[in-house]
């Protein structure tokens, strides 16, 4: 009782100071900095599980989206459930056992235990450091593969690019390709995003008939005429710098440091 009647007796002498006393802007300014970040830091902790859960639906939106199947009228998570989901063991191509529920590819990779380091030569892709481990997305029908979905990232001009590449069933056709998340600039690096210059990608063939990479994105438009204009894709104009970081990124993950040793075993078993 002689505790709350001192308080009411401080609150009471401190409002009662004039509006212009030090004293007095310093207690209110620090009151007032109390409150809100006990507001902003409750709504942090409080919003933390449905920010998870609208980040995973923006992946699964993004996965239904590279492989033509997102369709605004239905629930992302049920279109979702027609995905297999499975970890690849990127050096041998073969699938691993864990569970790819609990597998955080982007925080795998700065993990010095569960990725490697890309020497410079390898490193094309400006990443630094790859998992061991990635995760796929198969799309089957009468269990055989009919799409499969592969994660891919790496460096444009500003950032690093993160999104998804779909091939048909022969493994060597693109269905599609789709970033989810980057900061290149709108109207220049950003027309990554722009339905047009996506479109051109599919059907566009990773592998010549040698069985050598040769997607490209080339700096100008593709000529038609030409021999291996189905490996080629126009460059953004305006944005060479992200043009061929898209073009570095998506031949590091088709190729021997990512998803190559993957594809070859996939591609024999389909023969
Ligand atoms: C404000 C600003 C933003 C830019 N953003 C990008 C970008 O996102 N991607 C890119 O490749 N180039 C961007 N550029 C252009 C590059 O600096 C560079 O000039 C260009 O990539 C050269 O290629 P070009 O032959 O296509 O012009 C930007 C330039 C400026 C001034």
């Amino acid at each position: 009782m002689a505790d709350t009647n001192k308080n009411k007796g401080m609150i009471a002498s401190i409002l009662g100071l004039p509006n212009d006393d030090p004293k007095k802007t310093i207690i209110v300014a620090f009151l007032l900095c109390l409150v809100c970040s006990i507001l902003v830091s409750t709504s942090a902790v409080m919003f933390k599980p449905k920010q998870i859960a609208n980040k995973q639906a923006d992946i699964k939106k993004n996965i239904l989206a590279v492989t033509g199947l997102l369709d605004e009228s239905s629930d992302v998570n049920t279109l979702f459930e027609q995905f297999e989901v499975k970890i690849v063991d990127l050096e041998t191509g073969e699938y691993s056992d864990i569970d790819p529920e609990s597998y955080d590819q982007r925080k795998a990779s700065g993990d010095p235990a569960q990725s490697i380091k890309l020497s410079q030569q390898q490193d094309i892709a400006n990443i630094g450091r790859r998992a061991n481990l990635a995760k796929v997305y198969l799309l089957k029908e009468d269990d055989k593969i009919k799409r499969v979905v592969l994660p891919i990232h790496g460096y444009g001009l500003w950032s690093t690019l993160y999104g998804f590449v779909s091939l048909e069933s022969n493994f060597n056709s693109i269905g599609g390709l789709q970033f989810y998340s980057h900061a290149e600039t709108p109207g220049l690096g950003g027309e990554v995003d722009n339905p047009k210059w996506r479109k051109q990608w599919q059907g566009k063939k990773i592998f010549n008939d040698a069985g050598e990479l040769e997607i490209e994105v080339i700096r100008g438009h593709v000529d038609y005429q030409v021999e291996g204009s189905e490996h080629k894709v126009d460059g953004l104009s305006g944005a060479t710098l992200t043009s061929r970081g898209v073009s570095h990124l998506v031949n590091f993950w088709l190729g021997d440091d990512g998803f190559g040793p993957y594809l070859k075993k996939m591609s024999e078993a389909e023969k």
